[in-house]
């Protein structure tokens, strides 16, 4: 399937996407994953003055690799969620001894470095390489859940199964850093969790949950 799905969020992303974000320019391997951890637990607009500030103190992954951990640490201090520093300052001293000092341009390496899961290796290769690979944080979950109308709470195994597989089947063949982005734009945007922006959607004419009315319910919350 390289439906009308892709097509058109592809075309509101021409239009109304995020184009100048940092990591975009110049979009290296070693910058897509930087911005991809601090990405993973806090908002882009926190995430832009440390993202500059890191690459500008650590500009390359061997930078990383040798740098004390109090510098990294240092670097990161203020966003938070500080084990995602202690793993990218592992992961990148691992890159140096098994992949000469580059990330790895595979799935299952990328998945064995400390900080990586299947979703940020997927956005690792789609927006460094162009590579086809799904992505699945949360606002993608949103937007596939409601999309294509799957009731159930997103954290059950089953349900989050059967949203790999529509995030997979709606992926097109070409331009995928831009699909990955373009998903993350469209549910940061307009596919919110409260108050979805529908009229605007470019998806709204084939979205389930609009047409049922069932955006305020879908994804199915957290039972309990
Ligand atoms: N969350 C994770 N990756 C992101 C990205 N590239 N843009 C916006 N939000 C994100």
């Amino acid at each position: 399937m390289s439906d009308r799905f892709a097509t058109r969020l592809l075309t509101w992303f021409d239009a109304h996407g995020r184009h100048d974000l940092p990591w975009q320019h110049p979009r290296t391997p070693y910058r897509v994953w930087l911005s991809e951890i601090m990405l993973q637990q806090t908002q882009v607009s926190v995430v832009i003055p440390y993202f500059q500030r890191f690459v500008a103190a650590l500009p390359d992954l061997p930078a990383l690799a040798a740098a004390p951990r109090d510098q990294v640490l240092a670097l990161w201090s203020g966003l938070g969620y500080y084990a995602r520093a202690r793993n990218l300052h592992t992961a990148a001293q691992r890159c140096v001894e098994l992949h000469d000092g580059d990330l790895p341009h595979d799935f299952d390496a990328l998945l064995a470095l400390p900080g990586i899961g299947r979703s940020t290796a997927g956005a690792i290769l789609a927006q460094a390489w162009d590579d086809r690979f799904a992505i699945l944080d949360g606002n993608v979950k949103r937007l596939f859940a409601r999309f294509h109308g799957i009731e159930g709470w997103p954290g059950t195994p089953i349900i989050e199964k059967q949203l790999w597989e529509l995030a997979n089947a709606h992926l097109p063949h070409s331009r995928l850093a831009d699909f990955t982005q373009a998903q993350m734009d469209l549910g940061a945007t307009l596919c919110t969790r409260a108050n979805p922006d529908c009229t605007r959607c470019p998806l709204h004419e084939d979205c389930v949950a609009f047409a049922s009315d069932r955006t305020a319910t879908l994804p199915t919350r957290r039972p309990g």
